[in-house]
């Protein structure tokens, strides 16, 4: 493991470990406050986060920030958001399994560095990789399970809430639990978390 950020952002940056490194514009590697307890976990850059180098910027980012902010939560301030590949698969495909065996090693490296409290995972393959192969995010949604100890739940992936508006009430009430959850395990979120560079 790195041991600090500047390092695994190095490396990452320079990554050519797997083919996304040829077709990618930039190294997606993960935007917040560095000394978060919160960590979001999408799945990969798509083409606006490919152009930009930052995570969750298109529609459905604007509406992770619209979720975020209802219930106090700021990319900017007191959380972290990283993705399972950190390059964008062609076309937006999703990322293959032996893309997100290698590329997990970085997301593993900020976990060791960030130490959060809790993992929220956005969509299908975070949650199946994070929680359990076998999570179904219609059935398992909101739920809180003690893994070596953090906290994972998983919620619907935004873009996902985009094509089925009738999930945004479900995925609402997702992140009110996760308000709760975050008082009662890190209420330092909540109050005077140190920024982080
Ligand atoms: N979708 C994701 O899973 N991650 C991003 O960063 C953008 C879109």
């Amino acid at each position: 493991m790195l041991e600090s950020w500047e390092e695994l952002y190095e490396e990452c940056m320079n990554c050519q470990k797997c083919p996304l490194c040829e077709t990618r514009t930039n190294v997606v590697f993960g935007q917040g406050n560095q000394n978060a307890k919160v960590l979001f976990v999408g799945e990969g850059p798509g083409e606006n986060e490919d152009l930009t180098g930052q995570p969750f910027v298109g529609r459905g980012g604007q509406l992770l920030d619209k979720l975020l902010n209802i219930i106090d939560l700021d990319r900017n301030k007191n959380i972290y958001i990283a993705n399972m590949v950190k390059c964008r698969p062609p076309k937006n495909r999703d990322p293959k399994k032996e893309e997100t065996d290698i590329c997990i090693n970085y997301l593993r490296n900020q976990v060791y560095l960030l130490k959060p409290k809790i993992i929220v995972c956005l969509g299908r393959i975070a949650a199946t990789s994070l929680i359990d192969p076998n999570y179904k995010v219609t059935k398992q949604h909101g739920e809180f399970i003690l893994k070596n100890g953090i906290w994972m739940t998983g919620t619907f992936h935004p873009a996902a809430l985009l094509r089925n508006p009738c999930n945004k009430p479900d995925a609402l009430e997702d992140f009110q639990k996760l308000r709760e959850k975050i008082k009662e395990v890190c209420p330092e979120t909540y109050e005077n978390i140190s920024k982080g560079e």
